[in-house]
């Protein structure tokens, strides 16, 4: 019989990982969650994650027809909805067992969305939700987006935010703070839930991203926090 395993996580950290430490730590965390990622996100937002997703569909306003690369796919949700939409989606991770536990019925494909293995301008829109502070680059991967998405192609990206409003905030540091992470415990990985709320310090304030989007080639992005800002949502067109 072998022991259990007193070994910590790589996302079981009081510093938040950097680089390729941060990379492997993403990957073996959403393989390990991936079996009850759904019904946790459910929880614990309420079901207004199901909302948000809605939302950025209806954003992205692609013809039907369109092909649509979901990247940080995860579990597939964002691909149902792209579907119910009329849209082609493509579901994107680089966590096998995520991409395992997608039922959305979209091509899936095991990859680092910051090198998408697809040719330039040969797609006509991009989601993703709810990845982009797992990103270890986010102007390369606006460049990698830009490169992709063909002229007048749209992109919905979607991922948690800081409130503005200090009431808010406050509730929500004390929420994701300090009862998510014991919902995390009780019904998946308890480092897991801890290491989610604390990555939100790795996104860039929202007018350095709509630069970056800018420097990578799209015009008229729109910047909006949703649910009082629970979330946020940035929409651009390639120029
Ligand atoms: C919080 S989940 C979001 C999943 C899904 N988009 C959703 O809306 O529920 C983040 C996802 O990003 C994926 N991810 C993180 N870094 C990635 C990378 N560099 N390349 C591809 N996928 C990545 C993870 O494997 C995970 O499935």
């Amino acid at each position: 019989m072998t022991e259990p395993s007193t070994a910590r996580a790589s996302w079981d950290t009081d510093e938040l990982p950097q680089g390729e430490a941060k990379v492997a730590a993403v990957q073996g965390m959403f393989d390990a969650i991936a079996p009850r990622y759904d019904r946790l996100n459910r929880i614990i937002s309420f079901r207004l994650d199901v909302r948000w997703r809605q939302r950025a569909v209806r954003d992205l306003a692609l013809p039907a027809g369109s092909v649509v690369l979901d990247l940080a796919s995860g579990t597939g949700d964002l691909c149902i909805d792209l579907a119910a939409g009329g849209v082609r989606p493509i579901s994107m991770d680089l966590s096998f067992g995520m991409l395992s536990a997608d039922r959305s019925g979209a091509p899936r494909v095991q990859t680092d969305i910051l090198r998408l293995p697809v040719p330039d301008a040969s797609v006509d829109g991009v989601t993703c939700g709810f990845a982009l502070r797992n990103l270890l680059d986010l102007p390369t991967f606006f460049a990698e987006l830009g490169r992709v998405v063909r002229p007048g192609g749209r992109i919905a990206l979607l991922d948690v935010s800081v409130p503005d409003n200090r009431v808010m905030r406050w509730g929500n540091d004390i929420y994701f703070g300090r009862i998510v992470p014991r919902i995390g415990a009780l019904l998946s990985d308890g480092a897991a839930y801890r290491y989610l709320p604390r990555s939100v310090a790795y996104l860039p304030e929202p007018d350095e991203m709509l630069a970056s989007l800018s420097a990578a080639g799209f015009v008229g992005a729109t910047h909006e926090q949703l649910s009082g800002g629970l979330t946020q949502l940035l929409v651009a067109t390639r120029r």
